[in-house]
């Protein structure tokens, strides 16, 4: 991880399901909340780590369906796999030192004994983890048999039950928190352990998270019995550990101020939407804002004032330049103006916008290179670009943040493309 210099000022470690996303709000309002607050305030010296018990591909299906940001690490199948950055690079080293004492056929082979372990997917199967579905009311007579008869056969392996429902059989040295020491320890060999850390999640596999030494934590007001039921038992009076009164990504942003980790307001909270232009915004924040106005636009949430409209059409330098990803070169100030005409014409529909991988760079006084993906989530299909956006401070009266170009390109393999639909 070698985007920041020094140590990330917030490592947010979180769960994916029911934890940062949350299956009940299907409009995503929580998860939007999330992104836009990451984004404007975090993204550039912070990091975010997503911690699943979910295999590589199911995690991309999850990433299909939902507004999902990039993280900078990805931990999978129950932390027994890591990836770094967008190409995910997988850690060899973690999945070389989880073969000590560990032999997948002996786990099949005893588990095999045992007719109340119904096996998960094939997809669900990885090198070092072996699942299951188990029933509640079998878990805890089960669990301690099969626990005792790989222990006789000379294997380190454990057990973790998680959802009421799903039992995993996994090395003894993995496991979400014994990769997330792993993680932790690297960043301290290089000088970069993280401020601070925040975990998140709702269910039996994440409650090794909050064992973690020196981690804040954050438990979501839906969190599963057996996590509830740790706390009880293990956590109950520690103050570092926050049962949220919100559900999902909710609960992320209130723990967040709860311990006062930095700011907790997300963009989509603030009340006033035309911030943007204004100089007093971070040109990141600029970006989210912006996108945030265009899609409550849209959506006619912001109501078409004169003094919105003067916003609008004085966002731009006249003579700045839009590439438009088909390749269509014009002023940027049309595509405004298009977008001026379109106020409403997403109301009451499904209709989500946000950024993700927001980071800019002085590149020049009171100039900025920000470049970021912009989504489109649009009747349940993805539309994003990477984009790059020229900014810089105006000097005439009012002054503000000023757009002077502009520059948009489809990538493979990300969303759809639409040229006749896509407007910025
Ligand atoms: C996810 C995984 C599943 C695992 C469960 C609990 O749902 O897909 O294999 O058993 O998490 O860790
Ligand atoms: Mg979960």
């Amino acid at each position: 991880m070698d985007r920041l210099h020094g140590p990330a000022r917030l490592m947010i470690v979180s769960d994916l399901d029911q934890t940062m996303v949350d299956h009940n709000d299907c409009e995503n309002l929580s998860l939007l909340r999330f992104n836009a607050l990451w984004e404007a305030e975090y993204r550039q010296d912070s990091l975010l780590v997503f911690s699943s018990g979910r295999s590589f591909i199911s995690y991309e299906h999850l990433r299909d369906k939902k507004p999902l940001l990039s993280p900078d690490i990805t931990v999978m199948s129950v932390g027994t796999e890591i990836a770094y950055g967008e190409s995910m690079v997988p850690d060899d080293d973690w999945k070389q030192s989880l073969d000590k004492n560990w032999n997948r056929d002996i786990v099949l082979e005893e588990t095999s004994k045992f007719p109340e372990l119904t096996p998960q997917s094939e997809q669900s199967q990885r090198p070092h983890k072996v699942s299951f579905f188990l029933k509640k009311d079998e878990a805890e007579k089960v669990i301690k048999a099969v626990t005792e008869r790989l222990k006789a056969r000379g294997l380190d392996a454990k057990t973790i039950y998680s959802g009421g429902e799903a039992l995993d059989v996994l090395p003894e040295g993995a496991g979400k928190g014994r990769a997330l020491s792993y993680l932790l320890n690297k960043f301290k060999v290089e000088g970069k352990r993280p401020n601070n850390i925040l975990v998140c999640g709702d269910s039996g596999n994440d409650a090794e998270l909050f064992s973690v030494p020196e981690v804040h934590g954050v438990m979501v007001s839906n969190a599963m019995e057996e996590l509830l039921q740790w706390r009880e038992e293990n956590a109950k009076s520690n103050s570092k550990i926050l049962l949220a009164t919100e559900r999902g990504a909710a609960g992320i942003i209130q723990a967040i101020g709860n311990f006062g980790l930095g700011s907790s307001i997300s963009p989509r909270d603030r009340v006033d939407l035309s911030e943007f232009g204004s100089k007093t915004l971070h040109p990141d924040h600029e970006i989210v804002m912006f996108y945030l106005f265009y899609e409550k636009w849209r959506k006619a949430e912001v109501e078409k004032t004169e003094q919105s409209l003067h916003k609008l059409k004085s966002l731009c330098h006249s003579m700045a330049i839009f590439v438009h990803p088909s390749g269509v070169k014009r002023p940027l100030k049309h595509s405004i103006d298009d977008v001026v005409m379109l106020h409403g014409d997403k109301k009451g529909k499904p209709f989500s916008v946000w950024v993700d991988q927001v980071y800019s760079a002085e590149i020049a006084s009171n100039t900025w290179l920000v470049k970021f993906y912009k989504w489109e989530l649009c009747d349940e299909e993805k539309y994003c670009c990477l984009t790059t956006v020229l900014l810089s401070l105006k000097t005439e009266e009012p002054d503000g943040l000023m757009w002077l170009h502009m520059h948009q390109t489809w990538l493979e393999g990300r969303g759809t493309k639409e040229s006749s639909t896509w407007l910025l």
